[in-house]
């Protein structure tokens, strides 16, 4: 296709290739990223992820890089990686051992149609082409070469297991009702980066196009893979590095990372779609402070506007909003409102008008205003591609900033249409130029958080809280994500757990699923043990749908209120870790839930793991995910790891049944940890200025400590402690300040774990 490569050129990091019938850019970002972009239907990158600062690198230091031609390739070097691009640009990537990373495939793709022969004839006798079926390629594609023992991670918010090889997706945000399926191809978010770590290697690729897009790991041909999309250009980043930690940080650093959150976004909270007037969010805040389980925020479903229509509030069930919103925060109560993108389309409606007279809602063809129908009904779509929507929507958030909400959710932003899909050619904005839904679709959500995030920030000066339900590569810049309505069943709170890994390993570090399921009602042992592994989960969120059976924890008796207590008090006990963790994430990208797999790449027993994840790289969490198991199989990787209840000890690298009685979610700490913690509080903020604890267990290690006022900007003209922890394994712990601009603590108050040895 693109023919002989005649001559090639450079110009400061890029590369440009000449072929017979097509010219490509190679982009040396770092000496481990490098940029592959073929300029199909633009000559520029447009990314919607990616920004040119991002994309310069480190202008001061460019990564040095050299090239030779040699009689059949050209040679790309740089200090980490080597990559040789041949005639038609097949390209492969080394390392600069001279081992095999990734090769582009030579042989010619090959769709398996998977129909019996009779079928296929009676396709062939309806005037189909079998052949050219089977021979079908996506627009724009690249195929590369898959090895035995390849697995292959990330790809955002998809369902099925951890390790993504030898299934096919699609990224097209979509809103499907019906229980997620492990075969379903997409769901709210497209994030078009993936791991695949190899036997002896490991490298990402991000393929930065936001047209629909096919991912193949391997389901077609077990030789290759594949990802292309219906248009656009062909743009990705190939990322290498020693190991997967630094891929992920990577690809971070080119999509951008979760700017730190206030606190007690950390913190629990309560929702409901149905609850639905003044009176049951007073009744909430006063059963959970009764009932002694902390709460930092409830959240208001679409129940509060008036006709769902969003910047209004109905005064019918609510006498005065901003009253309750005092009452509440007065309680240590935040209020979280949802907002969607649907405008009721009504005459002499504020948002309806003033959108109509600026020109800001997407347009049909014909240049008419593009209506759909969502919870208002026949409603309009805020153009948030346009910097000038963005704006106007982030202003009209001062209605709720003003009454007094702290946070904002944005639902049905793929955006959801309950009147079929929008079609291809809805005219939609990309920044100054004009686009379609085709190329806008899979930024839609993306946009919205960013407008979202902008107008909070501005309005109030605080980390901005938001939400959102639809993401592309780089939303984790403007918000947090919640995985969407799964339901009350067992299999969705296992999917729970290779769900939000991937989103973590996909640059998402703050993300939760509904707790105890949205859809279907829930029982008191899968919301025990729902709870128990959502705790975890740094969105910690009970949600569900109006209709199903309530969800508040003091619902279900006096042992599931008990059980959850606890489970909410470690949260709150675990803060200071989940907030350090945080700090790690907006440093490094790192995310906060992790599989085994990112620490422990070569062990050949974490690399399916489904049911088991990390919390930063010292505490190791089994929930248990089946109904009626009151003991589970756990795997504990290299090292020696202490059971956090009971504080026995334990070999790493070993399988080990454990028990799990109903109130005990099995969890491990790592040898060497100190393990920062905090005295319970009903919600972030109770406790003014509470000591810090230390755990220390056994073994030598070192910790880094993070502190801050937890809500602003401060911390980036200094205003924050830095402490450096380290321990020796003989009782003796070292404290070091690293940065001094912020109070200090009252008191460390240091524990030493006392072991007990496993007698099994
Ligand atoms: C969508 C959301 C869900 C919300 C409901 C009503 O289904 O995903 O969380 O409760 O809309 O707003």
């Amino acid at each position: 296709m693109f023919g002989a490569l005649k001559n090639y050129s450079q110009d400061g990091q890029t590369v440009t290739l000449c072929y017979e019938k097509q010219t490509a850019k190679i982009t040396v970002i770092k000496d481990t990223v490098i940029n592959v972009f073929v300029p199909f239907v633009s000559p520029q990158h447009r990314s919607k992820a990616v920004d040119a600062a991002a994309f310069a690198g480190d202008k001061e230091h460019p990564a040095a890089f050299t090239l030779d031609k040699t009689e059949t390739c050209l040679v790309l070097t740089t200090a980490s990686l080597i990559c040789r691009i041949y005639d038609d640009f097949m390209m492969d990537f080394y390392d600069r051992e001279g081992r095999l990373l990734c090769a582009d495939y030579r042989g010619k793709r090959e769709r398996k149609l998977a129909l019996s022969e009779a079928l296929l004839e009676l396709i062939r006798k309806e005037g189909h082409d079998v052949e050219a079926m089977k021979n079908k390629n996506d627009k724009v594609q690249c195929i590369k070469q898959l090895d035995a023992g390849d697995c292959i991670y990330g790809l955002g918010d998809k369902t099925g297991l951890l390790n993504k090889r030898y299934y096919e997706y699609e990224n097209w945000n979509s809103d499907i009702p019906d229980p997620h399926e492990d075969s379903f191809k997409s769901l709210y978010k497209s994030i078009p980066f993936f791991i695949t770590l190899k036997n002896n290697g490991i490298y990402g690729i991000f393929y930065d196009n936001t047209f629909k897009s096919y991912f193949n790991f391997g389901k077609e041909n077990y030789c290759y893979y594949t990802f292309g999309s219906d248009d656009g250009n062909l743009d990705y980043y190939f990322i290498s590095g020693s190991n997967m930690p630094e891929i992920v940080s990577d690809y971070t650093a080119l999509t951008g990372r979760m700017p730190l959150p206030q606190k007690w976004a950390l913190g629990y909270h309560q929702s409901r779609w149905g609850y639905d007037k003044e009176e049951t969010f007073r009744d909430l805040a006063a059963r959970f402070r009764e009932y002694r389980i902390p709460c930092d925020a409830l959240h208001f479903d679409i129940d509060y506007m008036d006709q769902y229509k969003v910047f209004t509030w109905n005064n019918k069930y609510y006498s005065d909003p901003a009253a309750l919103l005092s009452d509440l925060k007065q309680q240590g109560i935040k209020a979280v409102t949802i907002i969607d993108p649907g405008v009721k389309v009504e005459k002499d409606y504020f948002m309806y008008e003033e959108g109509m007279a600026n020109d800001y809602y997407a347009k049909s063809p014909d240049g008419s205003v593009y209506v759909n129908a969502v919870w208002p009904g026949d409603a309009v779509y805020p153009d948030f591609g346009k910097p000038d929507v963005r704006k106007w929507w982030g202003k009209h958030l001062q209605f709720y900033t003003d009454l007094g909400v702290s946070g904002v959710w944005n639902d049905m932003n793929e955006p959801a249409s309950f009147n079929g899909p929008l079609p291809d050619d809805v005219i939609f904005s990309d920044e100054d130029q004009t686009s379609t839904h085709r190329e806008m679709h899979n930024v839609y959500g993306h946009n919205m958080a960013k407008a979202t995030y902008e107008g909070l920030k501005e309005l109030t000066g605080k980390r901005p809280f938001v939400i959102t339900r639809a993401c592309y590569s780089g939303s984790q810049k403007y918000a947090v994500a919640w995985t969407g309505d799964n339901q009350s069943l067992w299999t969705h709170l296992r999917m729970a757990i290779p769900q939000q890994c991937n989103l973590g390993l996909s640059g998402m570090p703050f993300i939760g699923t509904d707790i105890g399921g949205f859809g279907a009602d829930t029982t008191p042992e899968l919301l025990v043990r729902w709870v128990q592994t959502g705790c975890f989960s740094p969105l910690f969120r009970n949600h569900c749908a109006t209709g199903c059976k309530n969800q508040e924890p003091w619902l279900f008796g006096d042992e599931v209120l008990s059980i959850y207590r606890k489970y909410v008090n470690l949260r709150y006990t675990l803060l200071p870790y989940f907030y350090d963790l945080c700090r790690e994430c907006e440093q490094n990208g790192l995310p906060v839930i992790r599989p085994l797999v990112l620490h422990y790449e070569n062990d050949m027993n974490v690399r399916n793991l489904n049911d088991e994840f990390l919390v930063g790289e010292h505490l190791l969490v089994a929930p248990v995910v089946e109904q009626g198991a009151r003991k589970r199989m756990v795997y504990l990787p290299d090292g020696v790891w202490y059971d956090y209840w009971t504080h026995t000890e334990y070999e790493g690298s070993q399988y080990y049944l454990v028990d799990a009685p109903l109130d005990t979610c099995p969890i491990f700490v790592k040898a060497g940890t100190i393990l920062p913690k905090a005295p319970a509080q009903m919600y972030v903020g109770e406790l003014d200025n509470p000591p810090l604890i230390l755990e220390v267990y056994p073994g030598a290690g070192s910790y880094k400590h993070y502190q801050d006022n937890g809500e602003d900007f401060a911390y980036r003209d200094g205003a924050y402690n830095e402490y450096l922890f380290r321990t020796d394994g003989q009782k003796q712990l070292k404290i070091t300040k690293l940065h001094e601009g912020y109070r200090d603590y009252p008191d460390i108050v240091i524990q030493y774990v006392e072991v007990k040895q496993d007698e099994t």
